[in-house]
């Protein structure tokens, strides 16, 4: 089976691009990362894509006149470049309706928390203000209304009593690195079925372990 031709939509760092691009360096991994897109011209995976020979592209949105317009110009990108399937990794601008539509079920998020909790900014700060004992990351198909859509992987992690925002995201930025690939491994292998609101997986190992935090002694 051909290697699926991803493209990557960042905003600034790039840190799960990173773990995308090493993921897809292994051989016979099923997806290939084809074409890097920033709306911040100084991200930093920007030159993350160019050191894994990665085309890569700023194409800021302050450039253009309204979400559409702006949204029309990574989409011809994308698919100059071949892009048959999108993945978000820290691309901090809604997208259109109009772009969503034209990529309908391609195109895949990461968010920091366990969806549907905690949606937008912050998430991390919004868990420990809600005093959850469990955090972690979320891949999910893109739907237009904001960090939502059918749940592909979830990743969950202790909440630690002395934790900050800044050692949560740490914990669940490492989570992160592990469930994007896997997400991106399931698709390209076809094993991502989505049905309405839901999303079915063939032949993954589900966990029937419970995890508790803290634990009783
Ligand atoms: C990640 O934690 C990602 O989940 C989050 O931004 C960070 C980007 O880090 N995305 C969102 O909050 C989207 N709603 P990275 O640039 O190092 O991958």
């Amino acid at each position: 089976m051909a290697a699926l031709k991803v493209g990557v939509l960042i905003s600034g760092r790039g840190s799960n691009l990173q773990a995308l691009l090493d993921a897809a360096a292994a051989p016979g991994f099923p997806a290939k990362i084809v074409a890097v897109v920033s709306n911040k011209a100084d991200a930093g995976g920007l030159e993350r894509a160019k050191r894994a020979g990665v085309p890569a592209f700023a194409i800021p949105h302050k450039d253009y006149k309204d979400r559409e317009s702006f949204d029309r110009a990574v989409d011809a990108c994308l698919r100059e470049h071949g892009v048959e399937f999108i993945c978000l990794a820290g691309f901090m601008r809604l997208l259109s309706d109009w772009f969503i539509g034209q990529w309908a079920d391609r195109i895949v998020n990461i968010h920091p928390s366990l969806l549907p909790s905690f949606k937008g900014l912050h998430p991390q700060a919004q868990a420990l203000a809600a005093g959850v004992r469990l955090s972690g990351c979320t891949v999910h198909i893109v739907r237009p209304e904001l960090d939502s859509g059918p749940i592909i992987v979830q990743a969950a992690v202790p909440v630690m009593p002395d934790d900050t925002p800044e050692t949560l995201e740490a914990r669940i930025l490492t989570a992160e690195h592990r469930c994007y690939p896997l997400a991106l491994r399931l698709i390209a292998e076809k094993r991502v079925h989505v049905e309405g609101d839901v999303v079915r997986v063939d032949g993954a190992a589900p966990s029937a372990d419970a995890l508790f935090h803290p634990k009783a002694v």
